[in-house]
């Protein structure tokens, strides 16, 4: 069995971080988005995976991800030249899947608990598609499964304006190689896309069968602002470890699940957790609050810091109440005055913010 990871896509919604990053390498707890679905093919005990890449981004990727060897993995890139849909990236990496079953992951979702037990559903029944799906409060921005009483998918629809259900498309799906062949039946959608819930409809229609697995437990969707912050909230609620690996001196007090990395110095400060600081950053004179992470090299002064990703080789100083906000590398945020107003911010890259 091989899998796809899709990793191309603009990252429209991410803008400015992804003009010069990927968005499936932006990081959740200080790793990024890509190497946790990474770790879960890999687990699902699949090794031979293609990663869809777009030409403009494409070279991160494969910085990053190199050859995979670091996994155990093998990996080949397959370059898509234009955003034209899921189910057109599957007609992209053709040669690469040929006649194999597959997994077909999106690298900017993540999946409570991994996807080994869907991989072994699918490979002890062999429908023709196994598709998860979720219970979501808004089902329009994104694809929707009707079910029959019996818990029989009868209708999928990409994006509806009025959802029959509650049940989202997640994505990671399986698929026997006749996926190809509808693929070749459908049309681009209104949003100009050859789309992956279209293809699995006609596989209905052609009277093939279509499995579905609800998730119980979360589902991660990470293409927003806000979506990010959720995904590093929920990851360092439910993963961290406390592991202290840099200084902190005797005036500050780490409380709780903390990770601080090698070359790391704590000096004057109040670390509460869930909060993972990577290599060689400084905090000094500041408070670094639950669910932040903070990017490797980044330097914080007289600043407080809360619910927040930063970057790495990030400087913040003199803040005095920074939260919700996602700062990109080597952004610089000052403030001369002290003030009384929070700081709710959205950053990209490169940037100089004096306040
Ligand atoms: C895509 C799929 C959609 C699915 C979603 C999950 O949407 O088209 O059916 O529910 O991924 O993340 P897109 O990210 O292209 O808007």
């Amino acid at each position: 069995m091989k899998a796809l990871i899709l990793s191309g896509g603009k990252g429209v919604r991410l803008k400015p971080l992804t003009n010069t990053m990927a968005k499936q390498l932006l990081p959740v707890a200080n790793k990024p988005i890509l190497f946790y679905v990474l770790e879960q093919v890999k687990e699902a005990g699949i090794t031979d995976i293609g990663v869809i890449i777009d030409p403009d981004t494409g070279h991160y990727v494969r910085e990053f991800v190199g050859d995979g060897s670091k996994w155990g993995l093998k990996i080949t890139y397959i370059p898509q030249a234009n955003p034209l849909g899921l189910a057109h990236a599957v007609k992209t990496a053709e040669s690469f899947l040929g006649d194999s079953p597959f997994l077909m992951f999106l690298g900017d979702n993540l999946i409570e608990g991994g996807i080994k037990a869907f991989v072994d559903e699918f490979k002890s029944a062999l429908p023709n598609a196994l598709i998860l799906l979720k219970k979501v409060a808004d089902a329009r921005a994104f694809g929707v499964a009707e079910l029959d009483a019996a818990g029989k998918v009868i209708k999928l629809v990409e994006k509806p304006k009025v959802p029959k259900s509650d049940l989202a498309l997640v994505g990671v799906y399986l698929f026997k190689p006749d996926i190809h062949l509808a693929i070749t039946k459908i049309k681009p959608s209104f949003r100009g896309e050859l789309e992956i819930t279209d293809a699995i409809q006609q596989l209905i229609n052609d009277g093939k069968t279509v499995d579905s697995h609800i998730l119980k437990g979360w589902w991660l969707d990470t293409g927003k602002k806000d979506d990010l912050l959720e995904a590093n909230r929920v990851v360092l609620d439910d993963y961290l470890k406390r592991d202290i690996r840099g200084t902190v001196d005797p005036n500050s007090k780490v409380s709780g699940r903390v990770y601080i990395g090698e070359g790391s110095l704590i000096e004057n400060s109040v670390i509460r957790g869930p909060v993972s600081i990577s290599e060689n950053c400084q905090i000094k004179n500041s408070f670094v609050g639950p669910f932040t992470s903070i990017g490797e090299g980044t330097l914080i002064e007289k600043s407080s810091i809360e619910h927040s990703v930063i970057l790495r080789k990030c400087r913040i100083n003199n803040i005095e109440r920074l939260g919700d906000s996602i700062i990109g590398s080597e952004s610089e945020i000052m403030k001369q005055e002290p003030g009384f107003k929070p700081l709710c911010l959205f950053v990209g890259d490169n940037s100089k913010v004096v306040l």
